[in-house]
Order: structure tokens, then sequence, then C-alpha cells
């Protein structure tokens, strides 16, 4: 874990390059639970450095596992908030990133404990190039009506979507992560995949 930390520290910003000085590009991965999808998008890109992001500390087990297992060199870890990373990485240095089955607070007195809010996305469009992709995907129909509202509220988050099996339909580079497959939720899953205008500006 010291060799692949990334490091966070106050007021410093993340020499993105330093940390993957071959890559062709950076994506990152929120809230990874056991790594099973970073682990396996790692291993087929490996010309792509990933950052992720997971303070549950036997999910970083398992992933630290995996990249012993698999020799996966190409990712780099936060054992603790995402948001700390995404303050402290540089304007538009992301080409792509991951929430898959952020947790989903279902409570409504719990809604604002989300992950996803408007201020989050604002933070991330910061560190995304324009042209960057995010993908979030949830089985709780309640996080999927909060997550395209806030989505769809901010204009540089344009929604890929063309018909209903777009958001249906696991998209075809998807690695099913170990918590959608319990289906814990109140629905299938959905994902929404969007492509980011103007990265790395702020909000109008
Ligand atoms: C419901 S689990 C899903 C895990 C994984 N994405 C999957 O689909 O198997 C949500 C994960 O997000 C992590 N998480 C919660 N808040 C987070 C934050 N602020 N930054 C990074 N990860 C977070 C939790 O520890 C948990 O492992």
């Amino acid at each position: 874990m010291p060799r692949l930390k990334v490091p966070v520290v106050d007021d410093v910003e993340i020499a993105s390059d330093a940390l993957f000085p071959e890559a062709s590009e950076i994506w990152l991965e929120i809230g990874f639970g056991g790594g099973e999808h970073l682990a396996g998008q790692a291993a087929r890109h490996p010309d792509v450095g990933f950052i992720g992001c997971e303070p549950f500390i036997d999910g970083v087990a398992k992933l630290l596992t995996a990249i012993e297992e698999d020799g996966l060199s190409n990712i780099r870890l936060h054992d603790s908030d995402a948001r700390e990373v995404i303050a402290a990485l540089p304007y538009a240095c992301l080409s792509r990133v991951f929430i898959l089955f952020p947790d989903p607070w279902p409570k409504a007195r719990h809604h604002k404990r989300r992950i996803l809010q408007p201020e989050f996305l604002d933070a991330l469009a910061r560190i995304l190039k324009s042209g960057a992709r995010v993908r979030f995907a949830t089985d709780v129909r309640s996080y999927a009506d909060h997550a395209l509202e806030v989505f769809l509220a901010d204009p540089r988050y344009d929604w890929q979507v063309g018909r209903a099996d777009d958001w249906r339909t696991p998209p075809s580079d998807h690695l099913t992560t170990r918590y959608e497959s319990k289906r814990l939720g109140d629905i299938a899953p959905v994902w929404f995949d969007f492509s980011v205008k103007g990265g790395g500006q702020a909000a109008s």
C-alpha cells in the first residue's frame, strides 16, 4: 500500500503525470468496493493509469491481493474519501470516471449523505478533460431519479442516451461488481453514461 498510495496532502496538488508517467489517460473509480471492476478494467487497459478510492479496508486489501496476483502495475489507491482526491487532482486530468453502485442511503432523511450532489459534480467537472466520460450505476429507484436530476441540472454533463435499453442494458465494456451481483436494490441495475462538455470549466 505505501508504494501504491496516492499522495494526498492538504493544499498540495497531486502530480498526476508523475503517478503514471507512461499512461495515455487517467481513469478514476470512486468507491470500488472489492475492486473487481477496477482490477478488471486495469488488466484490460494496461496503457491507462487508474486511481481507485475506497475507505472500506477489506475492499482495499482485496484489491491489493488482485494487484499482486494479476501483476497489475497501473493502479494507485486512496484508502479514504474520494472527495479528497478530487480536490487535490489538477485541472482537466481525467478521461474517465466510474461511480458504480454508490451507497444508496435509501431513507429520505439520509439522501443528503449520498455522494452524488451538485457540489460533488461541480468539483468533479474541474478535473475532467473535455470529452471525458462518466458512468454512474445504481439499483435503487430513488437514487436513479436523484442521479438524473443532479446530472441533468449541470449543463457540463451530457447524457449519452438514445433509447431505454441504453440505461437498462449493461454497457458492453462493463464488468459486474460484487455489490451489483447481490441484487439488493429495488430495481434492476441502471447505467447512465455521460460525456463531459467543456471539462475543467467552472459552473456558469
Ligand atoms: C454499495 S458499495 C459498492 C461497491 C462497488 N462499487 C460495487 O459495486 O461492488 C459503495 C462503496 O462506496 C464506498 N464509499 C462510500 N463513501 C465513499 C467516499 N466518500 N469515497 C469513496 N468511496 C466511498 C463504500 O465504502 C462502499 O464500498
